[in-house]
């Protein structure tokens, strides 16, 4: 397996700019994530990396070696693959043998591979069937058969599991992280679903029209957005932004929204007066009778251990709150709210930025343990 590194991607189609000086490294043996929404660039940066695509300008490194302008054919160590681009007239066994059969490799160690990758894919019961008959589940792992025959340096996936329904996803989750671990690979997975990337991924690149925005561990990014993009993305459900106004001096530690001072991490900037938002997460807003912030209940989602319940503020704000579901509230009740004061991210109205706070601390706190244990 191989490190993938990415340096100054730029793909223009005509005048149209997909992909915006992308740079990131994937670590030998990381599962890395681009996650984004549909048209940001993942499918184009990918095929850049396969080499179906070639740069408008940027390099693209293998293991050390610049294949930005190698043909996919050429870079031997990388590999793309489809799922269901399966033969349906062929059996399970001839679809998996066939990248080896094109390499012209013996029929014994032919016989001997499909089998350890079916073993490996908990489908040696299926060797004999025709993928016609098979589940969408089984055509999926008969895909990440053939991929694994091939033995290759790295696996670039595109929304696998986009076809399959919620709870089939859940779990073929888990078992390609798993046989990602199993095989000790280098993977680079596409998606637009932000549960997938946090449940999977060890980095993830979150990217906004062509540009990475943010480039982190799944905790980095959900509890130190980079930008209101990222803070908006990636969460379920998103993120609060509550607007106000101020400037702010370095060392502050609270704001007012209305009649109310909030707490917030020690600010690390000065910022003349303007636009500005606190992004609150719902599982850090809660309900304080003797708050100057008033609310009013708008409704209630049940979700077993948890209750989702939806706010409208004084000021016009709407906000969702994640509390213990035995915490009453209903429909129009008025609740007084007050936040984490640790947990708040604040951040430039007008550009998305996040403003430098004692919360990046944080950051580097979960950095170092990262480089810890990595
Ligand atoms: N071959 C192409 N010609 C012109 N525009 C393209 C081509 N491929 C992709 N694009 C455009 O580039 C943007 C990014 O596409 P893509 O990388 O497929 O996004 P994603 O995979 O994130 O949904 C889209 O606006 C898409 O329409
Ligand atoms: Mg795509």
């Amino acid at each position: 397996m191989a490190e993938i590194r990415v340096q100054h991607l730029h793909k223009a189609f005509a005048d149209f700019t997909a992909v915006k000086d992308s740079s990131f490294a994937v670590r030998d043996g990381d599962f890395f994530c681009l996650l984004g929404p549909s048209g940001c660039g993942k499918t184009t940066t990918l095929r850049m990396i396969a080499g179906l695509e070639l740069p408008t300008s940027g390099q693209i490194f293998l293991a050390d070696e610049d294949v930005s302008f190698r043909r996919a054919s050429e870079r031997d160590i990388a590999f793309v693959f489809q799922m269901f681009a399966l033969y349906p007239h062929m059996n399970v066994r001839r679809n998996i043998a066939f990248p080896l059969v094109s390499q012209g490799m013996g029929r014994a160690e032919i016989a001997r591979q499909v089998e350890s990758a079916a073993k490996t894919l908990r489908i040696s019961h299926l060797l004999d069937k025709p993928v016609s008959q098979l589940s969408s589940g089984d055509r999926q792992r008969v895909a990440l058969g053939r991929a694994i025959v091939r033995q290759p340096k790295a696996f670039l996936m595109d929304e696998p599991l986009g076809a399959l329904d919620a709870e089939f996803r859940e779990l073929m989750c888990r078992e390609l992280r798993a046989l990602h671990d199993r095989l000790g690979a280098t993977t680079v997975y596409v998606t637009h679903d932000q549960m997938e990337a946090m449940a999977m991924a060890d980095v993830i690149a979150v990217m906004n029209e062509g540009m990475v925005e943010q480039l982190g561990p799944p905790r980095e990014v959900y509890e130190c957005p980079a930008s209101v993009f990222v803070a908006d993305f990636i969460g379920a459900p998103a993120m609060n932004f509550l607007p106000f106004e101020a400037a702010l001096a370095r060392g502050e530690e609270a704001i007012r929204i209305g009649p109310a001072h909030l707490g917030v991490p020690q600010i690390r900037e000065d910022i003349t007066a303007r636009p500005l938002l606190a992004g609150v997460r719902p599982e850090h807003v809660r309900f304080a009778d003797d708050s100057p912030l008033r609310a009013e209940v708008l409704g209630t989602e049940y979700l077993g251990t948890r209750t989702v319940v939806t706010l409208a503020t004084a000021q016009g704000a709407t906000l969702r709150a994640k509390v213990d579901a035995a915490t009453p509230a209903r429909r129009g009740d008025h609740v007084g709210l007050v936040f984490d004061a640790s947990a708040v991210s604040l951040f430039d109205a007008a550009s998305g930025r996040a403003l430098r706070t004692a919360r990046d601390d944080a950051l580097q706190s979960i950095q170092r343990q990262g480089a810890r244990h990595g």
